[in-house]
């Protein structure tokens, strides 16, 4: 996909994609209820020990959950399950899950607040550039375009909460998007391999820790740098 395709796609995923449609992307029936967060919190229990039980970990490697939304949360739960997204460490948690738990447990998570963490003020001003920018020159779009400015990302159109990631996790999945290494081969995971396909390691490097310091603040979005 070329950068003009990516935008036209995104223009046509935010205006139209829903819930059911992305869990009908992901080969799931359409017959479970909205989440149920208390639910979750007790089918959840597995889950703390490495995302931590608020959804925020301890350790860099795992990603934070706390925030994320719910469809997302379900959406990658079923990928890890049908071995579309593949990781060993994730597979023998999420085995026995049915799609109301994945939706139980993204409704828990999505009910928290994922903790902002700190961005290396020397990376910042590289990684709001690509963030609120992009480059018109390689054909990088601008990150925000769909993450959002405070990187809430877009629920209904199915993409992810990045605000507060951390960074270690973030450069690890560009580096996968580059590699043509997506979460699924249906059309929503090949926006991200044509978005990063451009980039090198320093710009991975410098939107990874702009990432990881982003967060909503009362009056303006910002991001916190150490
Ligand atoms: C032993 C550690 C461990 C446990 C326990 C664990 N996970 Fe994970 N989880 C991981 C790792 C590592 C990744 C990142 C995989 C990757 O790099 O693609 C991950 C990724 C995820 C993602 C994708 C996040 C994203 O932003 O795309 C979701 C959703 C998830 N886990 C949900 C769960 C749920 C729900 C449970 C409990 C039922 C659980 N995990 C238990 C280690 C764990
Ligand atoms: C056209 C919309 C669009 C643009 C622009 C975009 N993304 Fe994404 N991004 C997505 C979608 C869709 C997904 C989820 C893919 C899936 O579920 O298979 C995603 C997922 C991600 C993930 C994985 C999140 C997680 O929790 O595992 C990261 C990291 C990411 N994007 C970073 C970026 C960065 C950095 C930029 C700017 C250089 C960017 N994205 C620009 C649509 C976009």
């Amino acid at each position: 996909m070329s950068f003009r395709q990516v935008m036209a796609f995104a223009a046509l995923v935010g205006a139209g994609l829903t819930g059911t449609h992305l869990a009908q992307a992901a080969d799931t029936p359409a017959d479970f209820k909205p989440g149920d967060a208390t639910a979750g919190l007790a089918k959840a229990a597995t889950c703390g020990a490495c995302h931590g039980v608020d959804g925020n970990p301890t350790m860099p490697q795992y990603p934070k959950l706390a925030g994320q939304h719910e469809d997302y949360i379900a959406r990658q739960i079923e990928l890890f399950k049908s071995g579309k997204r593949s990781n060993p460490v994730m597979m023998g948690f999420i085995a026995n899950l049915s799609v109301q738990d994945m939706h139980d447990i993204g409704a828990y998570f999505a009910s928290k607040t994922s903790l902002p963490g700190v961005a290396d003020s020397k990376l910042v001003a590289v990684g709001e550039g690509y963030y609120r920018g992009g480059d018109g020159k390689d054909g990088v779009p601008a990150c925000m375009a769909c993450h959002g400015p405070d990187g809430r990302g877009n629920p209904g159109a199915g993409y992810p909460q990045l605000a507060g990631q951390y960074a270690d996790y973030v450069s690890a999945k560009l580096k996968d998007f580059r590699d043509g290494k997506g979460f699924s081969d249906d059309d929503h995971a090949k926006v991200m391999l044509a978005v990063a396909k451009p980039l090198n390691d320093n710009e991975i490097a410098a939107l990874a820790s702009y990432i990881e310091g982003l967060h909503s603040a009362s009056t303006k979005t910002s991001t916190v740098a150490k």
